[in-house]
């Protein structure tokens, strides 16, 4: 009786095993499995909604190089030249990543990445990934990213009926390669090398978001809602999109920022947003566009910067971006307890989206503050990166999303991403506050507060595992830096008047 009491159990224990490992497996499974998507004439390149108009047949002719148009467009081409659009296949940091995704996917991912990634290559199918070697080939063409024809071929959104949550995303455009139209913003432009048509998409936020929304094309769960966020935001309520801040320069962006209005209401005298809109232009344009797109990335910009460009110049942009997109509060009390509270406050005043926004499983930002008393003695100490260049996560302040895949492992991978289980980005024009609570333990008379808000695009611990001994250093930008002195005036906290010395770090800080 015993005996077969307890294989009973054991049958019983056996099947709950498998039961559950059966459950667990499907479900990741199935976000995967469920990639195999069959081509249809509304989705013709899946998971990808990219297609093209007419569902013509495109060909390498149907798009031409920058370089063509740079001889009548130098201001765009200068711009684009050098952005992360340039660099959207080349990315090292992509392609390794592209290269994971593929092989745990069986190849199923490719027509999604790529077709944000290499518009061209999936269209023409001159982009393919050799399971065996593990490396891509690709077009000259296909290499070339996001170009100046896939933007001014868009023809189109998909209806978004189509899509799976009813809203741009995937690369949900229409790509016009029957004929050589470029559809753009000026109504009554003309050109003799070839044919305009005015694209009231071109002037909204729309055409981008195609391109930057991601959706789990089968969990659908949000990987990138730059898009979403914007979307619900002051900026969209005040008609304000996302060419506005990253078609005009920093300077520009701010003043969109801080005043809610569009930059047609800055240009004055002083301010000069126009001009030709090419060498060729018979009329003055109200505003031409920078074409630079430069968001937060000062690595690979850096790095793949063009040899005789400015040097450096969108990684030093994106850090001048950052640098402009928040404002940080800080203030120091004493409590009834006698402990002391430090309040931090910081404050989205300049991005039209979350911060940081995208990536956010990978893209992050953080509080660091260190507190000292007269003599030196630490008081408390956040955010500061180990000798790894890792960051406490459980100690530390820090905006970004958290991620597990279907079996509740958490992940960064976009084709692994089941859904999210936190996210601490703060909204455009949100706040989001904090108190740090310390011990003045030796009675000082002075204490002193030292606050810094810092960006990283990847953490070195990621980009090691994808790029191994070629990894670049992936820089912390400083963003804010809050740094005084508190000394006892009449029982109250009061900012101690600064220094010849203090005045120093502030000039070699800023
Ligand atoms: C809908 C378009 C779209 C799709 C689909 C897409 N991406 Fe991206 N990807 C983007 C955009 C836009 C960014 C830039 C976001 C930013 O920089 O904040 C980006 C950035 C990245 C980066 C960061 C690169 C860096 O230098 O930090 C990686 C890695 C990446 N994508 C990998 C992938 C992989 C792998 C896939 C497929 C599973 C994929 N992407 C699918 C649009 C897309
Ligand atoms: C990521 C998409 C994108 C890429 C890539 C791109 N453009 Fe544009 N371009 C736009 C948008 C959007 C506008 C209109 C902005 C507006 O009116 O708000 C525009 C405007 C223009 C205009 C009209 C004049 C002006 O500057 O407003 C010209 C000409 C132009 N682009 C040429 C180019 C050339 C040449 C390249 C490549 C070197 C290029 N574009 C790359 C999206 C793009
Ligand atoms: C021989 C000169 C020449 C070349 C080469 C050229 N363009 Fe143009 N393009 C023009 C002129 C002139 C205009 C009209 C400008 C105006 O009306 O202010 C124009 C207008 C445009 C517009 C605005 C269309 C609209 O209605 O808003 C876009 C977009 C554009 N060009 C993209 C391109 C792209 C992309 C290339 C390269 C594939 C290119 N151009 C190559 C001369 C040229
Ligand atoms: C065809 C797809 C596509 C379209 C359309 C597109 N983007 Fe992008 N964009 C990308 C990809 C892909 C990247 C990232 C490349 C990478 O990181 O490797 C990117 C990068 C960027 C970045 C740089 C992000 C960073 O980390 O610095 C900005 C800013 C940006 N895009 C703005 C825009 C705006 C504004 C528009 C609309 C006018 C737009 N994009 C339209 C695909 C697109
Ligand atoms: C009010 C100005 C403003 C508007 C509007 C705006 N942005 Fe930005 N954007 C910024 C600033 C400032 C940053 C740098 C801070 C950051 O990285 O979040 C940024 C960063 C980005 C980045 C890089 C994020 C990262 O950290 O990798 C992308 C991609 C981007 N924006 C795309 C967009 C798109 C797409 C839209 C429209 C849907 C848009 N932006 C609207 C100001 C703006």
């Amino acid at each position: 009786m015993k005996k077969i009491l307890t294989i009973a159990l054991s049958i019983t224990l056996a099947l709950f095993a498998f039961n559950s490992l059966n459950a667990a497996s499907v479900g990741i499974n199935n976000d995967i499995a469920g990639l195999d998507i069959k081509p249809t004439l509304e989705r013709p390149f899946p998971p990808s909604l990219i297609r093209t108009k007419n569902n013509h047949k495109a060909t390498l002719d149907s798009f031409e190089n920058p370089e063509t148009c740079a001889g009548c467009h130098p201001k765009q081409y200068e711009g684009w030249r050098g952005s992360m659009h340039s660099n959207s296949w080349n990315d090292p940091i992509f392609q390794a990543e592209f290269k994971k995704g593929l092989n745990e996917t069986d190849g199923k991912i490719f027509k999604l990445c790529a077709g944000c990634h290499s518009p061209i290559g999936v269209l023409t199918g001159t982009v393919s990934w050799d399971k065996k070697t593990n490396e891509f080939s690709v077009s000259e063409k296909a290499a070339r990213g996001v170009t100046c024809d896939v933007c001014h071929s868009i023809s189109g959104a998909i209806p978004l009926d189509d899509t799976i949550t009813s809203e741009h995303g995937n690369g949900s455009h229409i790509i016009d390669t029957e004929t050589h139209i470029k559809y753009g913003p000026l109504k009554n432009s003309n050109s003799p090398y070839h044919e305009t048509q005015y694209s009231e998409l071109h002037t909204k936020a729309n055409l981008c978001a195609n391109c930057h929304n991601i959706i789990h094309p089968v969990n659908g769960a949000p990987i990138e809602r730059t898009y979403d966020e914007w979307r619900v935001s002051p900026y969209a309520q005040n008609g304000i999109v996302c060419q506005d801040c990253h078609m005009n320069s920093v300077e520009v962006a701010i003043q969109i920022a801080k005043t809610l209005k569009r930059p047609e209401t800055f240009i004055n005298k002083k301010v000069r947003l126009g001009g030709k809109a090419s060498t060729l232009g018979t009329e003055d344009r109200s505003i031409v566009h920078s074409h630079e797109f430069v968001g937060g990335n000062a690595i690979i910009s850096a790095i793949m910067s063009p040899k005789n460009l400015r040097k450096r110049q969108h990684a030093d942009i994106a850090r001048k971006r950052l640098q402009n997109a928040t404002e940080l509060t800080v203030d120091l009390k004493q409590r009834n307890d006698g402990l002391f509270e430090l309040g931090v406050d910081v404050f989205n005043s300049g991005a039209g989206h979350n911060l940081p926004t995208s990536l956010t499983q990978v893209r992050h930002i953080w509080i660091e503050a260190t507190i000292t008393d007269g003599d030196n003695n630490l008081l408390f100490e956040t955010g500061k990166l180990d000798n790894h260049h890792d960051l406490d996560e459980d100690k530390t302040v820090i905006f970004k999303s958290w991620a597990v895949d279907a079996k509740g492992n958490d992940t960064h991978d976009p084709w692994a991403i089941n859904h999210i289980v936190r996210d601490t980005t703060i909204p455009p024009k949100g706040h989001s506050k904090h108190d740090f609570v310390f011990n003045n333990k030796n009675d000082s008379e002075q204490i002193n507060v030292d606050v810094k808000l810092n960006y990283r695009s990847a953490t070195q611990h990621m980009t090691d595992a994808l790029l191994g001994d070629k990894a670049p250093t992936i820089p912390t930008i400083n963003m804010e830096h809050f740094s005084k002195a508190y000394v006892q005036k009449n029982g109250q906290w009061v900012e101690a008047e600064q220094s010849y010395q203090s005045l120093e770090v502030d000039i070699e800080n800023n």
